[in-house]
């Protein structure tokens, strides 16, 4: 740790901003940066420490903003690059760090980098910063090797040269949209630097690193041979894979960090999705990352044993190389939280649910096992990531139009996969307004659902029993009774089928297995996921003092 580091980022929680659905201050139905500066204060309520924001960089929006085309500056549709100052003003004096995404895997095809590199030829310089490669074949028509899109289809893409014959072909780990670069081109490197710089100038906090597994492809390009279980993030191939997890990515991280250590308390959050914990966990070895999704505790299924087991192996795993756990359930990824926990079906991270999806998750069900989940991950040591509108309890957005969709996702496979849109929808601020009043037009880039009326934050606000009330007063006790800080041990004497820890002088009893429950336990009850009686009933969470 140099000198001036604080360690903040080991405890704090981090609020998930999705620029595109929090606030729309415009009246475009696309949310931007103004109006998540005149939400601040109600984020500042709710008791986060940070917010982090998903990309608003110059971007055509293929892929909601992760193609980006110029990596300093604000695209107009969330700006200009004084709303972002305002908007970091505002933040630090309600006391909030800000986060900002960097996507280096990739760039938009409309970067200027890579419109030069589409009209210089073949072994160009301005070609070797992407990774553009002859195709197969007596005339080059096959692909180079047989890599998949994790949005579906082929991984390379041919271009026309400027002469107008067919060319070669370009690699995108997404969509076609989103050229990867060649991260062994010492311009990628400095580039990269330079952008960190100018947010780090502008008063960023830290970032969250995309793709932060996928940088360095195997010598060669080998083919590889897919799993069955492969999903869309990626790094559940396993070691073999020949694009995630290779070991140069740590090079680029230990030179990041040491950009990121010429300023006071930043950080560097890396979205690694790699399997399991023991392997992610070299992304935050003490040179490199401060902090690593916990994408395994993510997709771990509502069961007590498997919840334990992930939760021991999370504490010891970060804590073997000197980091802290994160605990996170939702992001804009993955289907809610407080859907997917009520799911009965297979459903691998990307696929994302619809209308001919069947069963359907039980809404109830899944608001109840919703909540008593974040009330279990924010009482456990270390730092949590909350994502936009799971303070409200909503579900994933089921019924959008087939033309609505957005995620490439959906149109890369035919509509095989629906994709990500259910958990974008922009969010209910006020029942009555409209757009529920995310726009003051009514406006709204994806259809909200009718039933989001009851879930609007101005009809949680003032009701004890409504989730907003819950995740604010889960903050409040994690916050006085130091539980970031504390040291947890489970409670063994409890039924099957329950999860309890103590951490600190507080309790916590999570009734998870089909049928579980138990009696409530002595002491004074300081929060409890759903009301309870002398008894904790099955999907609940109680903490106590005691
Ligand atoms: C991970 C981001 O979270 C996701 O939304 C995006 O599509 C891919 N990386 C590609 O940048």
């Amino acid at each position: 740790m140099t000198s001036h580091e604080s360690s903040w980022w080991r405890t704090a929680v981090i609020y998930q901003i999705y620029p595109r659905s929090f606030a729309d201050a415009s009246g475009d139905g696309v949310g931007d940066l103004r109006g998540i500066t005149s939400r601040l204060d109600s984020l500042a309520a709710l008791g986060i420490d940070a917010i982090w924001l998903s990309p608003f960089y110059v971007s055509p929006q293929k892929d909601a903003g992760y193609d980006v085309a110029d990596f300093t500056d604000v695209d107009p549709l969330f700006g200009t690059l004084d709303d972002f100052d305002a908007m970091v003003a505002r933040a630090h004096e309600l006391g909030l760090r800000v986060i900002v995404d960097i996507v280096p895997n990739h760039s938009s095809d409309q970067h200027a980098w890579f419109q030069s590199a589409l009209a210089s030829p073949p072994g160009s310089v301005e070609r070797a910063r992407y990774i553009f490669r002859d195709g197969l074949g007596p005339d080059g028509s096959q692909p180079p090797n047989n890599w998949e899109s994790v949005f579906g289809g082929p991984a390379w893409t041919r271009v026309t040269e400027p002469d107008g014959t067919p060319g070669q072909w370009f690699l995108h780990l997404f969509d076609s949209s989103q050229p990867d670069f060649d991260w062994s081109h010492p311009e990628v490197l400095e580039e990269f630097d330079r952008v960190l710089r100018f947010w780090l100038d502008r008063g960023a906090d830290g970032f969250r690193v995309d793709v932060a597994h996928g940088l360095v492809k195997a010598d060669g390009l080998p083919d590889f041979s897919y799993s069955d279980d492969a999903h869309s993030m990626g790094g559940v191939e396993g070691p073999s894979s020949p694009y995630w997890a290779q070991d140069g990515v740590h090079d680029i991280w230990r030179r990041w960090r040491s950009v990121v250590n010429e300023y006071a308390d930043r950080i560097l959050a890396a979205e690694a999705w790699v399997v399991p914990l023991s392997r992610m966990a070299k992304w935050v070895r003490p040179d490199e990352m401060h902090q690593a999704f916990n994408f395994a505790y993510l997709e771990t299924p509502w069961e007590a044993a498997a919840l334990k087991q992930v939760i021991d192996e999370s504490l010891a795993e970060f804590s073997a190389v000197g980091a802290p756990s994160t605990w996170v359930l939702s992001n804009h990824d993955v289907v809610r939280h407080s859907s997917r926990l009520a799911l009965t079906i297979d459903n691998p991270q990307g696929h994302g649910i619809g209308p001919s999806t069947t069963p359907l998750p039980d809404t109830a069900v899944g608001l109840q096992r919703g909540r008593a989940a974040t009330a279990l991950m924010l009482a456990l040591p270390g730092s949590a990531y909350i994502y936009q509108g799971e303070e409200l309890g909503l579900p994933e957005a089921i019924e959008i139009p087939d033309e609505a969709r957005q995620d490439p996702t959906f149109a890369r496979t035919a509509g095989e996969r629906y994709g990500r849109d259910g958990c974008r929808v922009p969010l209910p601020w006020n029942a009555d307004a409209p757009a529920y009043g995310f726009s003051p037009t009514g406006d709204s880039w994806l259809p909200q659902p009718e039933q989001w009326a009851t879930l609007a934050r101005d009809q949680q606000i003032d009701d004890p029993t409504s989730t907003l009330s819950m995740y604010r007063l889960a903050l409040a006790l994690r916050r006085e009774n130091d539980l970031a800080t504390g040291t947890m041990q489970w409670i063994e004497d409890v039924p099957d089928g329950v999860v309890a820890f103590r951490i600190g002088d507080v309790s916590v009893y999570s009734a998870v297995d089909p049928g579980a429950s138990l009696a409530l336990p002595d002491g004074e009850v300081l929060l409890s996921s759903m009301p309870i009686t002398d008894t904790i009933p099955p999907d609940t969470t109680v903490w106590l003092r005691s």
